[in-house]
C-alpha cells in the first residue's frame, strides 16, 4: 500500500499501472471505521481493482459553524486500518492541491433541486462542498468505479446526478449502512456522543425500524409513518428533529409508499448531528 501526498504522486503511480487494472476509489474524510471498511472490501472484490482511498477533510462542505476544527484526523490509525486490506494505494492531498487558489474563489459545482433539500436545508452548502471535492477527486483519481455508502443515502443520490449530468465516465456502487451490535449507524461522529447521548442515538434507528415494520404490516401512508416517528423521537428531550421523510431516489416527497421509498432522518442529539435511512421495501407481491 503506497501513500500518495499530492497530486503529483498520484499521476506519476497512475502512469505506471499495469494495464487492464480497474482503477476502484473510496472517498473518505478519514477516521475510519468498520462502515469504511466494508466499502473498502467492496472495492477490493471488484476483479483487477486497484483500490485508492482518499483521505481529505473537505473544508467547502462544513458551514461556518460546523465541526470542521474538530473533525477527528487520525491519519496513521487510519493507515493503520487500511495495511492488509488489500488497498493499493491511499490518496491524501493538501487543501493546497484540491483549491490551489483556496476554496473560496474555487469553480464549485452545485446540483440545485437535490442538494437544496433534507441535509442541503439545514447545512445549506454541504452538497456543493461535496461535489466540488468530488468531481475534483473523480477527475484526479480518474477511477472506473466510485464506491460510496448508503449510510448518506442522499449523498449518493446527489453525486449520481452530478456524475449523469457532467458526463462523468465512472460506475457508481453504493453500500448498505453498517450498524453497530445494537442499530445505530456507524459514524465518525459518533464519537462525539457522551455514553448517555450514545445510549439515547440507538432510538433513530429503532424508529426508523418501527416504521419498516409497519410497512410489512401494511401501512402505505407516508404521513401516518412520518408523524408515528417523529412521535416516536419525541419522547427524547436530548433529540431535537430535523427531518423525518419519505423520498423517492430523486429525493422528491412521497404520499405513498412505493418499492423504491427511503425512509430518511436526521436528528441532533445535544449538539451532535446524526442521519440514517432505511429502504421502505413492499413485500414482494407488491413490488
Ligand atoms: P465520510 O463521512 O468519511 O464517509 C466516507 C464514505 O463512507 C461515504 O460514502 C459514506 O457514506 C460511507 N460511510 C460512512 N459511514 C458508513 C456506514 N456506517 N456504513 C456504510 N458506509 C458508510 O461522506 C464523506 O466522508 C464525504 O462527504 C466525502 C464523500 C468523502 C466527500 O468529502
Amino acid at each position: 500500500m503506497i501513500v500518495l501526498n499530492s497530486v503529483a504522486e498520484l499521476d506519476e503511480w497512475r502512469r505506471d499501472l499495469p494495464a487492464g487494472s480497474v482503477v476502484v476509489l473510496v472517498p473518505t474524510m478519514g477516521a475510519l471505521h468498520t462502515g469504511h471498511l466494508e466499502l473498502v472490501r467492496t472495492a477490493v472484490a471488484t476483479p483487477d481493482a486497484m483500490v485508492v482511498v482518499s483521505i481529505f477533510v473537505n473544508p467547502g462542505q462544513f458551514g461556518p459553524t460546523e465541526d470542521f476544527g474538530k473533525y477527528p484526523r487520525v491519519l496513521e490509525s487510519d493507515l493503520a486500518m487500511l495495511r492488509g486490506a488489500g488497498v493499493a494505494a491511499v490518496f491524501t492531498p493538501t487543501e493546497m492541491d484540491l483549491y490551489p487558489l483556496g476554496y473560496r474563489v474555487a469553480t464549485r459545482v452545485r446540483v440545485p433541486r437535490m442538494g437544496k433539500r433534507l441535509c442541503g436545508k439545514s447545512r445549506t452548502r454541504f452538497f456543493e462542498g461535496v461535489c466540488s471535492v468530488v468531481l475534483r477527486l473523480l477527475n484526479s483519481v480518474l477511477p472506473s468505479q466510485l464506491i460510496l455508502g448508503e449510510k448518506d443515502f442522499q449523498q449518493v443520490q446527489v453525486i449520481r446526478a452530478m456524475c449523469q449530468d457532467l458526463f462523468v465516465p465512472v460506475v457508481i456502487r453504493s453500500v448498505p449502512t453498517v450498524r453497530e451490535g445494537d442499530g445505530l449507524a456507524m459514524s465518525s461522529r459518533n464519537r462525539y456522543l457522551s455514553v448517555t447521548d450514545r445510549g439515547t442515538a440507538i432510538q433513530l434507528y429503532r424508529a426508523l425500524s418501527g416504521a419498516m415494520d409497519a410497512v410489512w404490516s401494511g401501512e402505505r401512508d407516508v404521513k401516518r409513518i412520518e408523524n408515528t416517528v417523529r412521535a416516536q423521537l419525541a419522547k427524547y428531550p436530548a433529540i431535537t428533529i430535523d427531518y423525518v421523510e419519505v423520498v423517492d431516489p430523486t429525493i422528491r416527497k412521497q404520499r405513498w409508499v412505493t418499492h423504491s421509498s427511503r425512509l430518511v432522518a436526521a436528528i441532533w442529539i445535544n449538539g451532535t448531528r446524526l442521519i440514517d435511512n432505511v429502504p421502505l421495501s413492499l413485500p414482494s407481491k407488491e413490488s
